[in-house]
């Protein structure tokens, strides 16, 4: 196959046919194209964009390019749940266990850190011993015995969206309806849930800030999802300031123990609630929304996912005990302070994003490595009233430099006024 002439195609708008993505996908997966040619044609689908019916080849090429999971001994619902990326998101620990807890399955892959928004393997990773790349003898084993994991797309599952999800996240072709759809969907069919319960961010933190392109794309994961045969509730949710209080992987572990511990940590708790419902009933484990919150909030308050969240975490490697005695790296940490009386009216998701990535969270090339313990913790949120000098945000970095650049970055951030701000609810819609 000439790859030059296919990211011809793609760079004159045409359309390439559901074989050209198979083997694209094959391609990526074993090594046999260069990353600058794959690079290309991604620059090239971002800005020529694709159909539903290519953008649906894609998805199934992804989804083939390895080993299709089944699950043939699991005798519960089989239920996965998915973030389109936001700063500060780390639901997935706090609700793949929950649903888990409240007798479902739960076989989830995820990504790392993509552009600005935090990814589930990154902060994972930050607990000593933790393995994402798990063989799928593994993951049946684990399956079977705790009700869930969370690996990473590997070289033996999804390896294709492994390959071109590194390459988006240093090529600048990250927000693209058609690979995002591709991406999230080809991973979960990979992974063989029956129904899917996606988080479809939208705000300045999202990788789509407007929500009718959210909503598009919330569109789209839907309708591929469906026309594999699967059920997908998304949920559009605001990301307009982070989420919770803590930016950042070994940070964001924290908060979500904290959550399974019982803490009302503002949005996590809440959010995290909404989407577990929504994936017990579209499951078919509640009678309807209202038995299934309740079903959830059980779930959470009662301890049993936190249970599941440390069996998870021990059966695949990591070492909570460590995690929780570990030594910080982040010997500079300074605080941003309220320039002046008044209402904090904007903490944006994105700047904080942005700078989480300057403290040392993320990455610009993708053999980075992240520092796990860099970050950003939020003091006052949206909507507080500060007093000249409060402290806003605390960063946290291993090297002075870092610190500064994130310090700057951060100050762009910021808006205090004299009225507070609209209240934004945290739901825009749920699409069942
Ligand atoms: N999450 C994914 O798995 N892929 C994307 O493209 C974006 C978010």
């Amino acid at each position: 196959m000439d790859f030059q002439r296919l990211i011809a195609a793609k760079r004159d708008g045409k359309r390439l046919r559901p074989q050209d993505w198979r083997w694209i996908a094959e391609a990526a997966s074993g090594g046999l194209v260069p990353p600058y040619q794959l690079a290309a044609l991604l620059m090239a689908v971002y800005l020529r964009g694709m159909d539903f019916s290519e953008t649906y080849a894609l998805t199934e090429a992804i989804a083939g390019s390895g080993e299709r999971l089944t699950w043939p001994g699991v005798d519960r619902p089989l239920v996965d749940k998915h973030s389109t990326g936001g700063v500060g998101d780390k639901l997935s620990l706090v609700v793949v266990p929950l649903l888990a807890a409240c007798g479902v399955a739960v076989p989830k892959l995820s990504g790392r850190g993509l552009g600005h928004t935090g990814g589930t393997l990154d902060k994972l990773a930050a607990i000593p011993g933790y393995r994402a790349e798990l063989s799928p003898e593994e993951l049946r084993r684990i399956l079977t015995r705790t009700g869930c994991f969370i690996a990473g797309h590997s070289r033996r599952i999804a390896p294709a969206d492994a390959v071109l999800y590194h390459l988006r996240d240093v090529t600048a072709t990250v927000d693209s309806i058609p690979l995002v759809t591709a991406s999230i969907v080809g991973k979960k069919l990979a992974a063989g849930a029956d129904t899917f319960v996606i988080d479809v961010k939208t705000g300045r933190g999202a990788l789509f800030a407007s929500q009718p392109r959210a909503l598009r794309l919330a569109r789209w994961i839907k309708r591929a999802s469906e026309k594999a045969g699967k059920t997908c509730v998304c949920v559009v949710s605001e990301m307009g300031a982070p989420l919770g209080r803590r930016v950042g992987n070994a940070l964001e572990v924290e908060e979500a123990l904290a959550v399974l511990a019982g803490e009302d940590v503002p949005e996590v708790r809440e959010l995290s609630l909404e989407l577990a419902a929504q994936g017990l009933k579209a499951a078919g484990i509640a009678p309807g929304i209202t038995a299934a919150r309740e079903l959830a909030r059980r779930g959470l308050d009662d301890g049993s996912a936190r249970e599941v969240f440390e069996q998870m975490i021990a059966a695949q490697g990591g070492d909570l005990d460590a995690f929780a005695k570990r030594k910080r790296s982040t010997a500079y940490s300074a605080e941003l302070k309220a320039p002046r009386d008044g209402w904090l009216r904007r903490l944006d998701a994105l700047v904080v994003g942005r700078a989480a990535g300057l403290a040392g969270a993320g990455r610009t090339l993708t053999d980075d490595e992240v520092d796990p313990e860099a970050g950003v913790e939020i003091i006052a949120k949206p909507g507080s009233r500060l007093t000249k000098g409060d402290p806003i945000l605390v960063v946290h970095a291993s090297e002075e430099d870092k610190l500064r650049a994130a310090l700057k970055e951060l100050s762009g951030g910021i808006t205090i006024g004299e009225e507070p701000p609209a209240p934004r609810p945290l739901i825009r819609k749920i699409l069942s």
